[in-house]
């Protein structure tokens, strides 16, 4: 018996061009064995017809807070309170801002406000819709609550722009769906998580920092939380909301950062993707330097940072089953990353070019997408540039296999003292 065999879903069709998409999930969740009951807002009837939906589902659809029949049918609450899971899609730019901001004024975001069920959400809008940051901030707040976000991919779109923004395709979501409602593959493992830049004091207002946003690391907190880990995130100055149902510590400096990763062992699993700072000033001055004149600038004295890769990765009692550093590189990625992996110590190595691209835009410090290279001790294996969440997904489902292949008692360990 499948995963969805007589599991309730309510699928939430808002407006937009991909809405066709939905008929398709409907049937592949149908076949997979899954109830499906349909709400249809009012952009979304402009794309598909309460009638193709209810065919396909063989229920009736729901489009109408105020429905006297429906109410006394089915009632909203009830609607939101009988699924397994809440499926949104297409969710466009209105019904995701809507639920970031708590908003019941028709039918399909009453019955997301009234749920206390899993949500999942498939957005699908215009790359600019897509990139503004307001629709930005709404998609932190749920993922911050949360809600399970499957896509955009990016693609020529509908309007004839290209860019990210394509709904995921039907078999994408059934997958995520399958995910949300199957068993936690990491249930049971515990996993320590670095995230974000570190700040190294130089005086009490300047620091030496970098461009890491943290989207990298935390959206892997999150998914591993997602595959049912109990996740540690140790995180650097970002501008992120904490991921939910994750631990999370916030540090400055890297030395704060490598005492928080001890405090965190023991761990099955350490991801180490913050852009931890080399070098930090040997001594932090207590009071604000003052500009001389404009005679002479300053001198700061910087002294190497303890690596915390290299330290946790080195542990002879205590280390991690599978450790994983991150090697951001602005030239030969493939030989910087092989000698980090075996100078680090670790098991994994996940490879991301850094620095402008052709376009002058940075490629992974602060971007949405990245384009990573995972080097393993004896393979690699090159991922197509996807979204930071879809990278962390992946690298996640690399960590599910790795421990699923082995016996995950404590006596072996994937990586290379097998
Ligand atoms: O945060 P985002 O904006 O989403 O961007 C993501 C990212 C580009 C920061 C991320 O994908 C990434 O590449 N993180 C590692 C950045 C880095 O510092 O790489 P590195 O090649 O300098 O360091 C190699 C590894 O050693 C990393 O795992 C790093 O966390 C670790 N390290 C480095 C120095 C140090 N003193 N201690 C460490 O643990």
């Amino acid at each position: 018996m499948g995963i969805l065999q007589d599991k309730q879903i309510l699928l939430i069709v808002s407006g937009g061009i991909a809405a066709y998409k939905a008929l398709e999930l409907i049937r592949l969740l149908r076949s997979a064995g899954a109830e499906v009951r349909c709400v249809l807002t009012e952009g979304g009837a402009h794309f598909v017809t309460p009638l193709s939906l209810s065919a396909l589902s063989e229920h009736k659809v729901y489009t109408d807070l105020w429905s006297l029949t429906d109410e006394a049918e089915m009632g909203h609450i009830r609607l939101s309170r009988e699924a397994d899971l809440i499926v949104v899609a297409p969710a466009s730019a209105d019904l995701i801002a809507k639920m970031a901001n708590g908003f019941a004024n028709d039918l399909a975001s009453t019955v997301l406000l009234a749920s206390d069920k899993p949500i999942l959400i498939a957005p699908a809008m215009n790359p600019q819709m897509w990139n503004n940051p307001a629709t930005q901030a709404n998609i932190g707040v749920l993922r911050a609550r949360g809600v399970r976000q499957i896509g955009p991919n990016a693609g020529d779109m509908a309007c004839g722009e290209t860019g990210w923004g394509r709904m995921s395709e039907p078999a994408e979501i059934l997958e995520a769906i399958e995910a949300a409602l199957g068993p936690k593959k990491l249930a049971g493992l515990k996993a320590l998580v670095t995230s974000g830049p570190t700040f190294e004091a130089i005086d009490p207002v300047r620091f030496i920092g970098n461009r890491s946003s943290g989207k990298q690391g935390h959206a892997i907190a999150a998914a591993l939380q997602e595959a049912g880990a109990l996740v540690t995130l140790i995180t650097g100055p970002v501008a992120l909301p904490d991921p939910a149902g994750v631990k999370t510590v916030h540090i400055e400096s890297a030395a704060e950062m490598l005492a928080a990763c001890e405090k965190a062992l023991p761990a099955d699993i350490a991801v180490f993707a913050a852009a931890v700072s080399d070098w930090r000033a040997a001594k932090p001055q207590t009071k604000k330097i003052k500009k001389s004149g404009g005679k002479t600038a300053p001198e700061i004295n910087l002294t190497e940072n303890p690596d915390i890769l290299r330290t946790i990765a080195g542990l002879k009692k205590g280390r991690p089953r599978l450790v994983i550093g991150f090697a951001a590189e602005t030239d030969d990625l493939e030989k910087n990353a092989k000698a980090k992996l075996k100078s680090k110590g670790c098991d994994w190595i996940v490879a991301n070019a850094v620095g402008p691209d052709a376009k002058g835009r940075e490629k992974a410090f602060g971007a949405d997408e990245n384009h990573v290279t995972l080097f393993t001790r004896s393979a690699s294996e090159e991922w197509p540039r996807a979204s930071k969440q879809a990278i962390a997904a992946k690298l996640v489902e690399r960590i599910t296999q790795e421990f699923g292949r082995h016996d995950t008692s404590q006596k072996r360990r994937p990586g290379k003292r097998q």
